[in-house]
């Protein structure tokens, strides 16, 4: 099999991290931060380990402000919901994911105002359309950092900057992007990230990065193990945010993730690949890649072509593994006019290689030659 399905989750996944999620189960299995043994303590080292090591890729120097989510989704939704109230409005992209979508929706019954900042027909949003839907009630800004349908980058940094001279809140989903282009605090006051994309985690792991000065109501609330006596969640990060049993085992992966990811220089690796994916893509006859991939992510469409079709001859005759489709995002589809018939998406991973690139670029040209 030729996996080209690294967007939808990273496979396969390093041999390090699925042996910190088997030591971990074999060896640590306590609860963290719920229990007076040596196991619970060692667990919860491993989620400390891992908050620290994220701090790190993100270059910040306050750990606790890592907040452990099960994906990038309920870290979205912790962003957008714990800061908007009835009246406020929210500024998002055409390219979000049903993610933002969905949440923003479900508040608009509740008298919170979306707007959406239109992307171009690539799919990029520019600080312009969004700073010029900004009004006094502009409570946060949320944009996407790299389309997961499409591949092409937004300029969060110059659309923080604007967020920050009007003290609007700004929240990046970097699904997408996190473990690929770099991403640190002059991104956004929030960032949201998927554990089992490019950070090379297991599934059921996901951050939301929260600054300083930034504090968002709970999504949920229960244990936490801390300040037990009180009714109310306590003040503090993270355990503000963190109720209930962590997925520590998925945790002890992610850390290993992350370090791997370090280790290797993934950046640079998963960047070349990116860049030959799109040369071989773009030399197969009656093939359109859409946007402007700046990531492995691309989006190809053949006028005479079912895109379905075709993912499902690549996955039968060729072993090619590949998506097709909305991609959980009609938002986007529309934006690019593809909403209609959607779209092949291939992406790259750390661990694809040329030869496989260009086997997969030949059986997509075979497919679509008639
Ligand atoms: N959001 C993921 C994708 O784009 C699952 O495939």
């Amino acid at each position: 099999m030729i996996y080209l399905d690294n967007a939808a989750t990273t496979f396969p996944k390093p041999q390090c991290v699925i042996d910190a999620v088997t030591e971990f189960m074999q060896k640590y299995g306590g609860n963290p931060g719920r229990g007076g043994h040596y196991l619970s303590d060692i667990a919860a080292e491993k989620v400390l380990e891992c908050r620290e090591e994220f701090a790190s890729l993100i270059g910040t120097g306050n750990p606790e402000r890592i907040i452990f989510t099960k994906n990038t989704t309920e870290a979205i939704n912790l962003a957008i919901k714990g800061t908007l109230k009835k009246g406020d409005e929210i500024i998002i992209s055409s390219m979000e994911h049903n993610s933002v979508l969905r949440s923003c929706v479900n508040l608009e019954g509740k008298g919170i105002t979306v707007k959406i900042a239109r992307a171009d027909h690539k799919g990029f949003v520019s600080a312009d359309t969004v700073s010029s839907l900004i009004t006094s009630h502009t409570k946060m800004i949320c944009i996407i950092h790299a389309s997961n349908v499409v591949g092409t980058v937004n300029p969060v940094r110059e659309i923080y900057k604007i967020a920050q001279m009007k003290g609007i809140i700004m929240l990046v989903d970097a699904a997408q992007s996190g473990g690929i282009l770099e991403i640190d605090t002059s991104c956004g006051d929030m960032i949201a990230f998927a554990g089992h994309k490019a950070l090379y985690g297991p599934f059921g792991t996901g951050a939301l990065y929260i600054k300083p000065g930034v504090f968002p109501d709970t999504l949920i609330e229960g244990g936490t193990g801390s300040l037990s006596e009180s009714a109310l969640m306590p003040n503090i990060f993270p355990d503000k945010y963190e109720a209930g049993t962590l997925n520590a085992c998925g945790i002890a992966g992610l850390c290993e993730g992350i370090k791997f990811i370090k280790r290797e220089g993934a950046y640079e690796k998963e960047l070349a690949m990116a860049r030959f994916l799109r040369e071989e893509i773009s030399a197969v006859k009656g093939v359109k890649i859409l946007g402007d991939p700046e990531i492995g992510v691309v989006g190809i469409h053949t006028k005479a072509h079912d895109c379905v079709d075709i993912c499902t001859r690549l996955n039968s005759e060729y072993h090619i593994a590949s998506r097709a489709g909305l991609h959980c995002s009609p938002m986007a589809h529309r934006t690019l006019g593809t909403v209609t018939s959607g779209l092949l998406r291939f992406s790259t991973g750390f661990f694809n290689t040329k030869e496989e690139v260009s086997e997969a670029a030949k059986a997509l040209e075979a497919v679509t030659k008639h």
